[in-house]
């Protein structure tokens, strides 16, 4: 059978095109630098070159809201305090609000199986867990459901602390309820026991039973000292994948494992792992996930003392913890803590060539090959979407379906209107035999190449 990976359109073109048909150029947008660099002094966020397109049409989005000039746009962000409207709403428009609750069963089994087992034996007391860059909260309370479950910490005392940039999100996730979207993962024996149907299709969880008890705050990973420890569980799932510079990378990821204790465990989104060059966490393979272990004696870097309490929310609906009271006011730009020690450069990787190399690869029926050189273009290019698409192909190939229609999951999240992905999912679900998701990719691929 010949390679199944071969692009649908345009063959041996695999990088996904940008030109609108006519061949005339794209207007000239909004010049984006300024913006990128004040992004990047105030909440450490980066914008890499192949992102600003991106951030370019986010801009111009924000100039036809507001009714302002570039200039003027900017004068007056840069004057905004951190929590004004207009800030808010610019994190809100450069973040991705993607979530579930109960979003990777794989992972979720992989805790409930290893780690908290493991935790319930070797931390005595109580169990924190942290669900850092939670979004609107699914994640969150899908950690405090999955430890009140737990036989293992029967009686123990738990705790969970959601934290996000966007303060909006944080508002949101206190309230514990969620829309269709949120719920459809949910398992039918959780939903029943723990969600009461509240707003128009809306349910909302019975936070009021939980014995483990739950806060939020906002806070930038990339920039806030961490919430105090001992932690046993971090979560940060699809966060990482969106900072494409490793000192980024090894910053956040630092911060995240500080506070955890040792024997602690931080699960990542299931395309993320640590940067290259951080010692002290040992990954463990479980159900088809990666849970990473943080070892004995793991050295890392020490916070200076920012804590402050951050003001009651107006309504908070779940009351804060006594005795682990935390957030922090967040986004306060940190004294330079010593700066991480500079990774090697990597070489650079030319998208296209390695798209290409991997199908050859295929093709040649080589798919671990190729699995590998998908999966190390996706650490060098975080959001390439056209390398999950080839890689939901690798899996179908080998039969693993519910992990190719995750990869394809991911590929159409990353790339909405890029109709080149969308054709090229089409293909994967129709060999998965899943004609509905091909229409409907097929569908998107043709909006996207009506707008373009
Ligand atoms: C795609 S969502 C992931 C939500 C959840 N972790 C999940 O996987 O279901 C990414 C979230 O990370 C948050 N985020 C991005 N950068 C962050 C940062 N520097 N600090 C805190 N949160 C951040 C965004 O605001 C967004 O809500």
């Amino acid at each position: 059978m010949g390679c199944t990976l071969r692009p649908v359109s345009t063959p041996g073109n695999v990088a996904p095109s940008t030109r609108p048909p006519s061949g005339a150029p794209p207007p000239p947008g909004p010049p984006v630098e300024p913006l990128a660099a004040h992004l990047r002094a105030r909440f450490g966020l980066t914008f890499s070159p192949h992102r600003r397109k991106e951030l370019e049409a986010k801009l111009a989005r924000q100039l036809r809201l507001t009714g302002l000039g570039h200039d003027e746009y900017l004068v007056d962000l840069a004057r905004s305090p951190d929590d004004a409207p207009r800030v808010q709403e610019l994190l809100a428009e450069l973040t991705i609000n993607e979530t579930r609750c109960f979003r990777d069963p794989r992972q979720l089994a992989a805790v409930e199986e290893v780690a908290l087992p493991a935790l319930a034996d070797a931390h005595p007391g109580p169990i924190r867990a942290w669900s850092a860059g939670c979004a609107t909260g699914e994640e969150a309370w899908t950690l405090a459901l999955l430890l009140e479950r737990a036989p293992a910490l029967y009686q123990r005392p738990l705790e969970v602390i959601g934290t996000d940039l966007v303060r909006a999100r944080v508002e949101a996730a206190r309230k514990g309820e969620f829309g269709p979207r949120s719920l459809e993962g949910l398992p039918p024996d959780v939903r029943a026991g723990w969600f009461t149907p509240s707003t128009l299709d809306r349910e909302r969880l019975d936070a009021d039973r939980l014995r483990c008890r739950v806060s939020f705050a906002t806070h930038n990973l990339v920039r806030d000292p961490p919430p105090p420890g001992p932690l046993s569980l971090v979560v940060c799932r699809n966060v990482l994948i969106y900072y494409d510079d490793p000192a980024d990378q090894l910053a956040l990821v630092r911060t995240l494992i500080e506070p955890l204790a040792e024997g602690g465990w931080l699960v990542l989104g299931h395309a993320e792992r640590p940067p290259e060059g951080l010692a002290g966490l040992e990954p463990v393979s479980r159900s088809g996930a990666v849970l990473y272990r943080k070892r004995a004696g793991a050295a890392l870097r020490t916070w200076p003392v920012l804590l402050q309490e951050e003001p009651p929310p107006a309504a908070r609906v779940i009351a804060p913890l006594a005795a682990t009271e935390w957030p922090i006011t967040g986004h306060a730009p940190a004294p330079a803590p010593a700066p991480p020690p500079a990774p090697p450069p990597a070489p650079p990787v030319d998208p296209a060539a390695r798209l290409a190399d991997a199908m050859a690869r295929a093709d040649a029926g080589e798919l671990d090959l190729a699995t590998g050189l998908l999966l190390d273009l996706i650490a060098a290019r975080p959001t390439a979407a056209m390398a999950r698409v080839l890689l939901a192909s690798l899996a179908e190939r080998r039969g693993e379906l519910g992990r190719a229609r995750a990869w394809l999951e991911e590929a159409t999240y990353l790339a909405p209107a890029d109709a080149e992905v969308r054709r090229h999912a089409a293909a994967v679900f129709d060999r998965l035999g899943l004609p509905v998701e091909a229409d409907a990719e097929r569908r998107a691929a043709a909006a996207a190449e009506r707008s373009t």
